[in-house]
């Protein structure tokens, strides 16, 4: 379904600042992946993703949507078939926008937006509904601003805006490294739930190498800007935190440096 070739990006190229981050990288995504990417900071994980939604344009190779081209389409084109969350709570929601116009804005996803947010009231049933299902309490709270929401609130709301309009491409970049261990756990559940729903093909970059290995169908890790490993889950023997260290060790040379990896399992 989506196919990345040979993608080659390097920032400040010809300076003595070149960083050549992404070096020939190759991923094929198939409709319905649930894919986890771990890898050490600075390994490119942000950077594929931005090249994905196309915040960042390749130096080299090309990127295919269901056998179109989309190298160079604008963001705003992308942003009708994929979906993003980031990790800082604040950046998925509008603080001064109330719950039901938040959701208003992300049914109006991949559309000209113009400036009416405005909630329309026969879509309100469709956002308690949606609410409901997040079991936080929050369809009682419509008119509340996003702002007086916890993070994990506000990243369970993003979550939400980000699948309420059914993206062909789910992209999570770290969405719950910024909120607490229960938190995110919490998270990561209605997460999972989310994307079993609606069958969603799911791109996830995660620090937490429990959450790599529990969730997902397929577990990808990025070193030094290429696909190091690409594991199915169903092909392969039950993975540990330990053996994921130990292949990314074996494949990298180097030793995965995480403050939240939980060892011991
Ligand atoms: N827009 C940018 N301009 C210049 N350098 C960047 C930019 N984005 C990322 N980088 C650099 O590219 C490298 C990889 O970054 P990133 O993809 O964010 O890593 P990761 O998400 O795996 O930790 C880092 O050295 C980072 O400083
Ligand atoms: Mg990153």
């Amino acid at each position: 379904m989506l196919q990345l070739n040979n993608i080659h990006k390097i920032f400040e190229a010809g300076t003595i600042n070149e960083n050549h981050v992404l070096k020939g990288l190759n991923l094929k995504v198939e409709k319905g992946d649930f894919i986890s990417i771990i890898g050490g900071n600075g390994a490119g994980k942000s950077t594929l993703m931005n090249v994905i939604s196309g915040n960042l344009t390749p130096d080299l190779g090309d990127i295919q949507l269901n056998g179109q081209d989309i190298t160079k389409a604008k963001i705003i084109e992308r942003s009708k078939y994929i979906s993003r969350v980031f990790q800082d709570p604040k950046m998925g929601t509008a603080a001064r926008l109330t719950i039901e116009e938040n959701l208003a804005i992300a049914h109006k996803r991949g559309q000209k937006r113009g400036l009416d947010w405005g909630v329309k009231e026969h879509h309100k049933e469709q956002y308690i509904k949606a609410l409901e299902e997040l079991d936080l309490g929050l369809e009682q709270r419509l008119k509340t601003d996003t702002q007086f929401l916890s993070g994990g609130q506000r990243q369970a709301l993003t979550l939400l805006m980000a699948t309420l309009v059914r993206p062909e491409i789910l992209l999570l970049d770290e969405h719950t490294a910024a909120l607490d261990p229960k938190t995110s756990e919490m998270v990561m559940r209605l997460t999972d739930k989310l994307v079993q729903k609606q069958q969603l093909t799911t791109i996830m970059i995660t620090h937490n190498m429990e959450h790599a290995i529990k969730y997902g169908n397929r577990l990808v890790m990025l070193h030094q800007g290429q696909v190091a490993a690409d594991i199915k889950k169903d092909q392969a023997k039950p993975l540990t935190v330990k053996k994921l260290m130990e292949l990314f060790q074996k494949s990298s040379g180097q030793e995965l440096i995480s403050d939240d990896v939980i060892l011991g399992s």
